[in-house]
Formats: C-alpha cells, structure tokens, sequence
C-alpha cells in the first residue's frame, strides 16, 4: 500500500486482519521504538479524527507534528502539494491529510515520497470512519453477513455514507438508504426506505449529519426530526438487538432525539473510542509496509 486511499483498496482478509490488530492494540499498545514523526493536515474542522489520530500515534511512541491551516504558510498561498513537499523535506514520516477537495489524493500519490493516510476527502471518502464503524458492527455481531444497515440522512453530501456503503455491502450486509428528497444521491446503487420502515428492519441504524458547510440551500427542512430523523417513538419500534450509530458530530435533536445519543442501543461514543486503536492499526500496517518499522522491536517501551 502506498498511500491509504479508500479502504476499497483492501481485501476482505485485509479489513478483518484491521479489525483484529486493533483489538489486540487495546489490549496491549506496543509503542514503536524507533523516532518516527507524523503530521496531520487538517485543511477542515476536525475533532474526532484529529484527535484520535493523535491519540493513536502517541500511543504508538510517535512525535506528532501539528499543524494549523490559519498560522501556516498556507494563508500567503502556499498549496497543499507544496505544504505536504515541506513536511516530507523536514522529516515526517507520514502524512494524515483532511481536505475538502473530493480529489486531493490525485494531486498527492505521485509527488510525495513519505505514506498518506486520507482523513477526509470532500464529500468522496472517509476510510477511517469507515475502519471504525467496521470495527463497531463487527465487535457487535461477529459478522457483516446479511445484516440490515441503514444509513439515514444527507446521503448527497457525506463521504461516510460512500466509503460505509462500498465496504459493507462487499463484506456481506445489506445496504439501504434512508434520505429527504433532497439529501438522495441517484447516483450510488444502495435501495432507499422510509426511517419508519428502516427502524423496524434494521440490525444498524447509522445516523448522519446534515453536511451545511457542503451545500447552501438545501437542507432548510421544517420538523426534519420528526420526519426523517431518529425520534424517541421510531427508537422504540427497533428490533431489541439493533443498534444506532453516527459518525458525530451530532446535531442533538435534528437527526436524532437528543435523549438517544447516549441510550442503550447508542454506539456513537464507543465508535469514537474505537477510532483509537483502528488507526493505530492502519498507521502500524502502512509504516510496515514503507520499512519504516524495521528496527522496531516487540518489546513493550519502558
Ligand atoms: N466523524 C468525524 O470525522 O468527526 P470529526 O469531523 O470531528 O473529525
């Protein structure tokens, strides 16, 4: 692996092998013991994936080089290419990059010689979203075959939903829509349903947020809750082992109840946590896979 695109790149004994060394990382994280510098790229607001990418490369012993699109040299116009070329010149050994643009890889893959992991790409991909929700629904069931996964919301513009409907449906689930007119994207091949029926069917059901920073003018719903979101009623027609999920950050009481964020069947909080260990996986797999790791010993530091 060069870079880490879209999890599409791995095979299905490829993904479990993921899942299975980020189970044992949260069991017993072995920090690397060679000096190896990360950088994160944020050109996007980022919470979750941000912090938990930290998270994950201090745990492997990584010095973590942050950056900040607003002091950078990037506000006197130097690009992205020239901005991930300087990181490289000083030593990273590895890019993390968020950007709004659907295609930045493409700038990217050729030029620069260190690996890239993509934590965001516009509204075309988030692959390690999709490593952790994998992770959750495969920590629930055991499996992802003919499991019902429905994923609710403003489809049209959310790279979790893509990234979470390719993967899925290749491991075995069965993949459904549940979008306002709106928020349908005609485009992706997954079967659209009502959320009154996508409650009553579904094994998982995956919220999303309404993307506003992606689109102006759509997405001006009167009671949206109520007619396409999450509602206390809908919860309770679940089926008794179905779970709800959400990539966060959540808008409490549009696509979801705010009581529910945090109910019995919510995994939101455990994907978080998740996120962690799933990305010292992929950060362990694709240094590896550069000879980065060479020197690394198994001994837990001291
Ligand atoms: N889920 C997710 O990508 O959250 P952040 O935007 O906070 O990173």
């Amino acid at each position: 692996m060069k870079h880490f695109t879209s999890v599409s790149q791995f095979t299905k004994q490829e993904i479990f092998t993921l899942l299975e060394m980020a189970e044992a990382l949260k069991e017993n994280p072995l920090p690397f013991s060679t000096q190896l510098f990360a950088a994160n790229l944020f050109f996007e607001s980022s919470t979750r994936t941000k912090m938990s990418f930290t998270v994950a490369e201090r745990k492997l012993g990584m010095e973590v080089l942050d950056f900040h699109q607003d002091s950078s040299s990037v506000t006197k116009g130097e690009t992205l290419y020239d901005t991930a070329k300087t990181f490289e010149a000083i030593g990273a050994d590895m890019l993390v990059i968020r950007h709004e643009s659907d295609d930045w890889i493409q700038e990217l893959q050729h030029g620069i010689s260190i690996p890239i992991l993509n934590a965001g790409a516009g509204k075309a991909e988030h692959p390690t979203q999709c490593m952790l929700d994998l992770l959750t629904i495969y920590q629930e069931f055991g499996s992802f075959q003919n499991l019902n996964v429905t994923i609710v919301g403003d489809i049209k513009h959310s790279r979790v939903a893509k990234s979470n409907a390719d993967s899925l449906q290749r491991l075995g689930a069965r993949v459904f829509f549940s979008a306002a007119e709106g928020f349908v994207d005609h485009a992706l091949p997954y079967p659209y349903i009502s959320i009154d029926e996508a409650v009553q069917t579904s094994d998982v059901v995956m919220l999303l947020r309404i993307q506003h920073e992606r689109h102006r003018d759509e997405g001006k719903f009167t009671n949206y809750l109520e007619r396409y979101g999450l509602t206390k009623e809908r919860e309770q027609q679940m089926l008794p082992h179905a779970i709800i999920m959400h990539p966060a950050p959540v808008n409490r009481g549009v696509e979801i109840d705010a009581s529910l964020v945090e109910c019995n069947r919510s995994r939101i909080f455990k994907q978080m946590n998740n996120g962690v260990y799933i990305r010292m996986a992929l950060i362990k797999k694709i240094l590896g896979e550069w000879g980065k790791l060479n020197e690394v010993t198994s001994e837990k530091r001291q």
